[in-house]
């Protein structure tokens, strides 16, 4: 297995995370494909990223719920590809199948072999073209289009859990590119505010949380406080934009919330803006 330290190990965390949802017992999404890329090691070592910090686990969790939503929605208004950048572990290939919806996925060479063993061995048979590279040296579309991603298209493209370990240059590339090439898409990301970077907040487990993640190899590099200017300089339309604090109250009202973090922690999504 991949060893669980930097920015690739960072998958195996998020997918021990995001499989505990399912235990819930009135969970936000059901994950029955993720356990299988996880075992005692990827168990300690989210445990040694979360302890003592409960929000920890419960970011991916109310995130994954709000990615499942907006790929449902692309996958009903006619979308025919979806990209995943910087995939990891992420199961929606399998979980959201769709008929005449190709599914790509990029990230590191060993992640996505393991992955595709792991599916092997389970008798799964994901329509994923997995593409081992990395995006910002080599470029989404370059990457994409030589495996077959066809840029004329309606497409979704999922960028969950990536653009805390950018640069802000390297986030503006990615999106100008799209942007340039791809002729409808929309794009759903995650983002932390530039406090929760700066290590400012004031908060102790949140400062001590990302400073776990840069003990791994992992540092954060890029948050963001004004979406609107950035979706400016994309020139690109916020379609929606939610912090992880809002889904905490819209779908578990009666669980108080357990720190700042959750409304430093932001979701949204982006269309070209018309020409
Ligand atoms: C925190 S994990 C998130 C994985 C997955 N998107 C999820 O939410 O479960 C970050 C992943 O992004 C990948 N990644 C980060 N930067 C990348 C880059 N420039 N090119 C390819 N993969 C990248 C890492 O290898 C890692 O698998």
């Amino acid at each position: 297995m991949t060893a669980i330290k930097h920015v690739t190990g960072t998958a195996f965390i998020v997918a021990e995370y995001r499989a505990r949802e399912n235990e819930e017992a009135h969970p936000l999404y059901v994950d029955r494909v993720v356990p299988i890329f996880l075992d005692a090691r990827t168990r300690a070592a989210a445990d040694a990223i979360s302890a003592g910090f409960p929000a920890t686990e419960k970011l991916p969790r109310l995130r994954t719920r709000y990615f499942d939503d907006r790929l449902d929605e692309q996958l009903g208004s006619g979308c025919r590809q979806v990209v995943i950048l910087g995939s990891g572990l992420d199961t929606r290939a399998v979980r959201k199948r769709s008929p005449g919806v190709a599914y790509f996925e990029i990230d590191d060479a060993n992640t996505l072999n393991l992955k595709q063993a792991r599916y092997a061995e389970n008798g799964i048979d994901a329509p994923v073209a997995f593409i081992p590279g990395n995006y910002v040296a080599a470029g989404v579309l370059p990457l994409l289009e030589s495996n077959g991603f066809d840029a004329g298209l309606p497409s979704f493209f999922i960028w969950e859990g990536n653009t805390m370990y950018l640069t802000r240059p390297a986030v503006m590339k990615v999106l100008a590119d799209l942007k340039e090439r791809v002729r409808q898409f929309a794009i759903s990301f995650d983002y932390m505010d530039e406090a929760v970077v700066a290590r400012t907040t004031g908060e102790l487990q949140t400062t001590t949380f990302v400073e776990r993640f840069a003990a791994m190899g992992a540092p954060w590099h890029f948050g963001l406080d004004d979406l609107d200017a950035l979706a400016d300089e994309a020139a690109m339309t916020i379609a929606d934009a939610v912090t992880v604090g809002g889904l905490h109250r819209t779908y578990w009202p009666d669980r108080p919330l357990d720190s700042i973090v959750y409304d430093h922690y932001s979701l949204c999504t982006l269309k070209p803006r018309a020409a």
